[in-house]
């Protein structure tokens, strides 16, 4: 189903959004914006009247959440099928109130600072779902493989291979790569260190900080207002600028995220923090593969030995692959190399070439290594770990179908 012909309903108060939503909607002529100057509850029912005749309606919260939850619940008792309903809220907005919103049948819970573009690939995305559900809601479940990326030590290059394998993943092709074929998340869970927004350029996000200090358990309208799409199907989740509470996070609140992510994602990319916290329980059990980046040094390897018996100790069949960094895969094994395989009781694999000056036009640049040295050594092996990741993925696939 196309937008044309459609129609759309603003209910607010706020000439900002009006102008916003306006920017929008001219681009598609054929669109009809209807506008009223209140808040939702100040209509009285009309607003009813107006979801049953029309394609959307987007009102602004008034701040008074209790007043809103009932104006949206007036609507969905009297229009079940008709009009889908958007929240503009002000982005300073607890998740609590969002929540309660969405609970209370409003498809989506967007922040008001958002672009024109981004504004616009939801409202066209959500007229065009002819299911007439909210965006996260219809993403349904994707059953997304979750990759945890761990290091044997600060510095080993857990960061640059999540980045990387994630932005791999995405299998992006077509003019300018816009066309992702996989939707990837990228989850920053070194809390207090973490580095993935700075390697891509973005703002640190409050939102994990919110829910460790909250205690919120994350849902479809935490990802939404968490996430970040970096590129075409690369979507970060950003660790906080501020040391989070970490022992205040709860597994629950882990495994919930996870759930969420692997329903929405079709893999889902975690850069682990050091510590070995409770919390990392939930992401390891839904996992298959994880990630060890470590170089062949003595001390090296023993942590990476330390931490795959801890990992392998809370899933039995988690299966590691190990990815030795700043290193050519050598011809001919070394006899420490030999000695570092057996000690980890696995064959390696993956070789990541010691590549400064790519590793250095990405990071001035802030964007993947896809982007600032696209035909380096150091890309080349991460997109051939990417690649035996879609393997797995497809094998396993093909043997659930
Ligand atoms: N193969 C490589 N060649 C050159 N520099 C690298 C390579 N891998 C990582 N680096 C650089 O090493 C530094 C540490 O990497 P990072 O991924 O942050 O490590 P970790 O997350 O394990 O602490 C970064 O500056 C990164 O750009
Ligand atoms: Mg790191």
């Amino acid at each position: 189903m196309q937008t044309e012909g459609k129609s759309i309903v603003l209910i607010s108060k706020n000439p900002d959004i009006s102008a916003l939503v306006e920017s929008v909607v001219q681009f598609r002529p054929e669109t009809v914006l209807k506008r009223c100057d209140a808040t939702l509850s100040e209509m009285n029912g009309t607003a009813s009247e107006l979801a049953l005749k029309n394609d959307l309606v987007i009102f602004c919260p008034e701040g008074d959440t209790d007043r809103d939850v009932a104006a949206v619940r007036e609507i969905r008792s009297r229009v079940q099928s008709g009009a889908q309903v958007i929240a503009l809220a002000d982005a300073r907005t607890p998740f609590a109130d969002m929540r309660r919103l969405s609970e209370a049948g409003v498809s989506d819970v967007l922040p008001d600072n958002l672009t024109p573009d981004e504004l616009a690939g939801t409202l066209w995305k959500v007229m065009d779902s002819d299911a007439g559900q909210g965006t996260a809601a219809a993403e349904g479940s994707r059953n997304g493989m979750v990759i945890p990326v761990a290091h044997a030590r600060g510095g080993a290059g857990a960061t640059t291979v999540a980045v990387n394998l994630a932005d791999s993943l995405t299998q992006r092709s077509g003019f300018r790569t816009k066309t992702a074929a996989s939707k990837v998340a990228l989850v920053d869970l070194d809390l207090q260190f973490g580095a993935v927004s700075s390697f891509l350029d973005l703002q640190p996000g409050r939102c994990l900080y919110q829910m460790a200090d909250e205690g919120l358990m994350p849902d479809a309208t935490f990802l939404q207002q968490s996430m970040t799409e970096a590129s075409a199907g690369l979507w970060v989740l950003p660790a906080p600028a501020e040391f989070a509470p970490l022992h205040m996070l709860e597994a629950q609140q882990i495994q919930a995220l996870i759930t969420q992510l692997r329903s929405q994602f079709d893999y889902v990319v975690v850069d682990l923090p050091r510590v070995l916290v409770e919390w990392l329980s939930p992401v390891l059990e839904a996992s298959e593969r994880l990630v060890m980046v470590t170089d062949c040094s003595v001390p090296s390897i023993a942590q990476a030995q330390r931490l795959i018996k801890f990992y392998g100790g809370v899933n039995v069949g988690l299966e590691v692959d190990v990815v030795i960094n700043r290193k050519r895969k050598p011809m001919f094994a070394a006899s420490h190399e030999k000695e570092a395989s057996r000690v980890l009781q696995r064959p390696f694999d993956h070789w990541l070439a010691d590549d400064p000056a790519a590793a250095l036009a990405a990071a001035d640049q802030g964007v993947p290594l896809s982007t600032a040295a696209s035909r380096s050594a150091l890309i080349k092996g991460i997109r051939r770990l990417a690649a035996s990741m879609i393997d797995a993925r497809q094998a396993q696939s093909a043997t659930v179908n």
